[in-house]
């Protein structure tokens, strides 16, 4: 099986070849960065309009470099959404197109369920699994039944972990994305100077409340902090950017660890714990799961971070999965703002 993989929900256009025996073919990304530079952060209609700009040449690409052509695709899979509505159409748009004229089936992929589903690409991973995923837009603990199946445990009460990344770095005068300058620059800092807060810190317990997460109000306390001084040196952001992801990986530690004790309750039978989406780039908080899985006896598995931020080989093997369950989309399917995880059966 080799398909074709189309991923246009948010600021990268990315187009990839994948086959039924996990070969990345191909996996073309272009990545946004200088056209949302300047506004620093991520502009709908600026975005929508450089994905069409480019997404033919980017799907050319990825089957040049596949060394394939139209003819030999199975099927062609498009992200669908959730994400920003005026890049998504375009994706579907042309996934629709070459599934018409080439008469492929045509399979709408969720977004999340690419990141979730990229640990069974990369690692000999086995349903039933828990799932951190945390991304610019989301901060979820799932348990990952099959590829249409998602039970979800706990999810964030406001902002996104990724998001406290980027407006965490907008008040430090980082660029964005925020995730990575914040972690290049935390090498650099003490995380034991600030004692920022710990949303939500519930250890040990077993309840289903214990998978929430928030946000808000370390990006808050971080504001506070940034406003608190006069001048901020670069030994100042450095140890912020430390303090920061010391009290995330708090966090998520902590979540993790009542997810897998809930699990456990539960006898889920979780064999495997797999950290996905573009925050599980972050090698930190990657060593900082690796632990709590380990206490657990249970394996921590994490995508090599260039497969955890967007890309569309995720989006081709998630189409590999439900086409290989005899899942695929109608011409009728209408592009998602929101379609949260767990309602991902239509
Ligand atoms: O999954 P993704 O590429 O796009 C969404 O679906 O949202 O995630 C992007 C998010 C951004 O908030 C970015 O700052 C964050 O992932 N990110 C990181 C790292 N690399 C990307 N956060 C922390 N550490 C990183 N190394
Ligand atoms: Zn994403």
């Amino acid at each position: 099986m080799i398909i074709l993989g189309i991923e246009t929900s948010c600021d990268e256009t990315a187009a990839a070849v994948v086959t039924g025996d996990r070969q990345i073919k191909s996996n073309i990304i272009h990545s946004q960065l200088d056209e949302h530079q300047q506004f620093g952060g991520v502009v709908p209609e600026v975005a929508a309009r450089a994905h069409m700009n480019i997404l033919d040449h980017l799907v050319s690409q990825a089957l040049q470099e596949a060394k394939i052509g139209f003819e030999q695709l199975d099927g062609i899979a498009v992200a669908g959404g959730p994400g920003l509505i005026g890049g998504v159409i375009t994706g579907v748009m042309m996934a629709k197109s070459i599934a018409a004229v080439h008469d492929l089936p045509f399979i709408a992929v969720n977004h999340l369920a690419g990141h979730a589903l990229t640990a069974r690409l990369t690692n000999d991973v086995e349903f039933p699994y828990l799932l951190l995923l945390v991304s610019g837009g989301h901060c979820q603990l799932l348990v990952v039944r099959s590829a249409d199946d998602f039970e979800l445990l706990g999810t964030t009460l406001d902002d996104a972990v990724g998001e406290a990344f980027d407006k965490s770095a907008r008040l430090l005068n980082l660029p964005y994305p925020g995730g990575p300058a914040i972690e290049q620059c935390a090498k650099n800092g003490d995380g034991n100077k600030y004692k920022l807060p710990r949303p939500l810190l519930t250890a040990h317990k077993q309840q289903a409340s214990g998978c929430n997460f928030s946000f808000s109000g370390l990006k808050t306390a971080v504001r506070q902090l940034v406003h608190g001084k006069e001048k901020i040196l670069d030994q100042d952001v450095a140890d912020i950017c430390a303090s920061f992801q010391f009290a995330v990986g708090d966090v998520l530690s902590d979540r993790c660890h009542n997810a897998l004790k809930l699990c456990e309750a539960r006898s889920l039978g979780i064999k495997c714990m797999v950290v996905a989406g573009g925050v599980a780039a972050n090698q930190y908080l990657r060593e900082r799961i690796a632990a709590v899985s380990a206490n657990s006896n249970i394996e921590m598995v994490a995508p090599p971070a260039d497969l955890c931020t967007d890309n569309a080989a995720m989006i081709a093997w998630a189409g590999i999965e439900r086409l290989q369950l005899g899942l695929t989309d109608a011409f009728e399917f209408a592009p998602r703002p929101r379609w949260p995880l767990d309602k991902n059966r239509k």
